[in-house]
């Protein structure tokens, strides 16, 4: 199941982050107002306080267009040096064309080949490693990768069990080929493993809205184009193939968990970030976390973590960065980097 590469394999550097969030903040105290909820009750079961919303004229490519300037202008790269776009997103502004292509159109990255790719929570973590083996064929060379959600469009704002859970945002990285000899150039992938496993897709789906469920008058009230989810399930593979990933990824580095530096972990429930730093024996220190600013933005948490992780002096320059995500399919990945 699982489709590791070689870590000699690819050699790419990220050398430039940026995340952009919506400014309308969302506190647990509104949600108590729509929904029979409460702060004590999101506080204790998931560890969010907060997470923003996109106003109504800010698409997905809004979010992540800003988010692609900032990596740009912290990488010193040009849109026109950009030769790639991958977007991972679960809300793109529309069916076709692809919100990469859009996301080009206002960046005026006018040299690059553009799509997006769906794999839900676990999508920038599959992006990345899809730019990576486009960097490593030698086709191209400078790559912007990319989570952006608008999540608040496929929330159920009826649901407690989900609509206290996700919010909007964005992440972008700027990865450049790096020469095979430079085994110490920053922002270094290491090494990736990646899984699927399409027997568990019903756990967690958005089931109207496609071709399967095109949304009609008899089915629009019952509300198949919102986020289905079961919660505990979920909850339970999602640290089990975390864990596995994590392992999984290190081993292929060729490193082990004492030289974890930090572990930046798909954002959906502080309970399960703190599950797996148990499982693999690490401090909170070791465990970055802004879960409770921000709640799930799916494909954006990572890169939008890492950005902040950066930017906050949280990880340094040659420090050892566990990358690890779950999502819906479901689908799981893990990245190890040198900072
Ligand atoms: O990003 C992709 C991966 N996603 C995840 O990994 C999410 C995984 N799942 C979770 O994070 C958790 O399962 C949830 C946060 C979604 C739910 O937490 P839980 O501890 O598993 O709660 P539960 O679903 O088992 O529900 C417990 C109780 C239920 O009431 P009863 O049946 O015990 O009376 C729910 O109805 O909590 C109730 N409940 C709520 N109460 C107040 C569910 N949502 C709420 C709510 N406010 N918002």
């Amino acid at each position: 199941m699982l489709t590791p590469s070689s870590p000699s394999f690819c050699a790419s550097s990220i050398i430039g982050t940026g995340s952009y969030m919506p400014e309308k903040v969302l506190t647990n105290e509104d949600l108590s107002k729509i929904v029979d909820t409460s702060d004590e009750w999101i506080t204790t079961r998931t560890g969010i306080k907060e997470r923003r919303i996109a106003a109504d004229d800010q698409a997905t490519s809004d979010l992540a267009s800003e988010a692609a300037r900032r990596a740009m202008t912290a990488a010193g790269v040009t849109a026109e040096e950009i030769d790639l776009i991958v977007i991972a997103t679960v809300t793109p502004d529309m069916f076709f064309p692809s919100t990469a292509c859009i996301v080009q159109r206002k960046i005026g990255a006018t040299n690059a080949v553009c799509f997006d790719i769906s794999a839900a929570c676990s999508g920038f973590l599959y992006a990345l490693q899809i730019a990576r083996h486009f960097l490593n064929a030698g086709t191209r060379a400078t790559a912007l990768v990319i989570g952006a959600e608008k999540l608040s469009t496929l929330v159920n704002w009826q649901d407690r069990n989900t609509c206290v859970l996700f919010g909007d945002g964005a992440g972008a990285v700027v990865i450049r080929r790096a020469e095979e000899t430079d085994v110490e150039a920053p922002g270094r992938v290491l090494s990736t493993v990646m899984g699927s496993d399409g027997n568990l897709v019903d756990l967690l789906k958005v089931p109207g809205g496609g071709s399967a469920c095109p949304i009609t008058p008899e089915n629009a009230l019952s509300r198949p184009n919102t986020i289905h989810m079961e919660g505990r399930e979920t909850f339970k593979h999602a640290v089990t193939r975390m864990c596995q990933a994590s392992e999984q990824a290190l081993e292929m580095a060729g490193l082990s968990k004492e030289d974890i530096a930090m572990v930046i972990p798909h954002q959906a429930n502080a309970r399960i970030i703190t599950a797996i730093a148990e499982r693999l024996g690490l401090p909170p220190e070791k465990t970055f976390m802004n879960v409770d600013h921000y709640g799930n933005t799916s494909a954006a948490t990572i890169p939008v973590a890492l950005d902040e992780a950066h930017r906050q002096g949280a990880i340094k320059r040659g420090d050892i960065v566990l990358l690890v995500a779950f999502g819906g399919g479901f689908t799981w990945a893990s990245s190890v980097l040198r900072w």
